[in-house]
């Protein structure tokens, strides 16, 4: 029996910045954003959106009236996440009316926490082929204004469900995991802002890329040529590109054509969304799936999860025959198409706006949003959510 992804969802606000803006507010040569860094716009959240909500409106257009019934586990994947004792997945479940019989739990380890989750979901669906689980990454990737990190923001949320004989992608069975002690990137309690070794965070990405491929080949006696596309944890689109070409001088050029041109599909809706820390593999595998015109069901994707401090792991999926899903495909590129353009100040305002969490009391106008579902303020230190369509 299969077990992997049946559905995906994403969301991302309805506000982005364009970097060329950015670049020229910084001094900076935009091509050192769109070609050096390889992003082109990045999400701005505004106030009446966070973690939760942004799960939630990523989870709710792909559940049916079968989900609904069949989830009895709920992982929430975050590095952002709202409280520091209540879990954002009991306020998904509540939001999405989902079974209160379900397992419902945070995970955080930086950006690995959606990949811990799926494969955690994976066993539990081996053992309850009758059941399901959705697990959502969900992030607002925040590093300060005139910083080095600001170009590598970005903020959103995917969610998946994981199921018997999946429609999207088959999960192998095993994978190779690596992890060990290290301060590349980090967030003390008492911060809004990630703390990062910008430099040293990209070679130890890149370190734990190869030596779980290399493991995850060797353990499985497979070889590189059976892969037909990489998908990467991809904090800005260049650094997957970075640690794909250090794999190339491995394989023959043919192959080397097909994953250049297969990671071209892979980033395209994280050039224009930024840095979903834990939801960003699961964007670059749903612009892979969107994007594709290479793959058809049978191919066989890798997938390289990193999660700083550090946490890395390779694993990978076949894809099956329903993975096409035209609607999905419009439905994302009308909500990048259709989202509204910050200039710098306005974005500068918003960012310093954003959160509200140390707040007792706030009412937040949800107004401009459009979003399903929306934060609305605090009133006595408990945060206030609500569904709007
Ligand atoms: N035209 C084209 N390219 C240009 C250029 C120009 N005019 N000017 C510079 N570049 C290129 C540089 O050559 C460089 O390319 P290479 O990496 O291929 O050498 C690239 O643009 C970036 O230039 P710099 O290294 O000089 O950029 P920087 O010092 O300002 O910082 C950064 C870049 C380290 C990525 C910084 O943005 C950062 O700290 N980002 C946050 C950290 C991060 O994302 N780390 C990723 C690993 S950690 C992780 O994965 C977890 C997570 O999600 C955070």
């Amino acid at each position: 029996m299969n077990v992997g992804i049946d559905k995906l969802g994403f969301y991302t606000p309805a506000y982005y910045l364009d970097l060329v803006d950015l670049a020229r507010a910084r001094n900076e040569d935009p091509q050192k954003y769109l070609v050096g860094i390889g992003q082109a716009q990045q999400a701005v959240i505004p106030q009446s959106q966070d973690a939760v909500t942004m799960a939630a409106n990523a989870a709710s257009p792909i559940l049916d009236a079968t989900n609904r019934q069949q989830i009895s586990l709920i992982i929430f994947g975050s590095e952002s996440g709202v409280d520091n004792s209540k879990s954002g997945a009991i306020y998904l479940q509540n939001l999405l009316g989902l079974p209160r019989s379900a397992r419902a739990f945070e995970i955080k380890q930086a950006c690995y926490g959606a990949t811990a989750g799926i494969q955690m979901a994976k066993e539990f669906v081996k053992n309850h082929p009758d059941q399901q689980a959705l697990v959502v990454g969900t992030d607002v990737a925040r590093y300060g204004l005139q910083t080095a990190g600001e170009v590598t923001q970005g903020s959103g949320a995917v969610a998946m469900t994981i199921s018997a004989n999946p429609r999207t992608l088959a999960l192998s069975t095993n994978s190779s995991v690596y992890s060990d002690d290290i301060m590349d990137f980090w967030r003390p309690l008492n911060r809004k802002e990630a703390l990062v070794d910008g430099h040293y965070s990209n070679d130890i990405y890149q370190q734990f890329f190869l030596k779980t491929v290399h493991a995850y080949c060797e353990q499985e006696q497979c070889s590189l040529t059976d892969l037909q596309a990489l998908t990467f944890h991809l904090p800005y689109t260049k650094l997957g590109l970075k640690a794909l070409r250090t794999l190339l001088p491995e394989v023959s050029a043919a192959q080397q054509t097909q994953w250049l041109s297969e990671f071209e599909a892979s980033r395209v809706y994280n050039r224009q969304v930024g840095n979903l820390y834990t939801g960003s593999l699961y964007l670059s595998l749903l612009s892979l799936l969107d994007q594709t015109t290479g793959l058809s069901a049978g191919a066989k994707v890798g997938l390289f999860s990193y999660g700083s401090g550090a946490q890395g792991e390779f694993f990978v999926g076949t894809v099956q025959p329903g993975f096409r899903d035209t609607q999905r495909r419009s439905r994302i590129e009308a909500a990048l198409a259709q989202r509204t353009r910050l200039d710098v100040d306005q974005y500068e305002e918003w960012f310093t706006q954003w959160p509200t969490f140390n707040t007792a009391n706030v009412t937040i106008d949800p107004a401009p949003d459009g979003a399903e579902f929306v934060f609305t303020g605090v009133v006595d230190n408990k945060r206030q959510y609500q569904r709007r369509l």
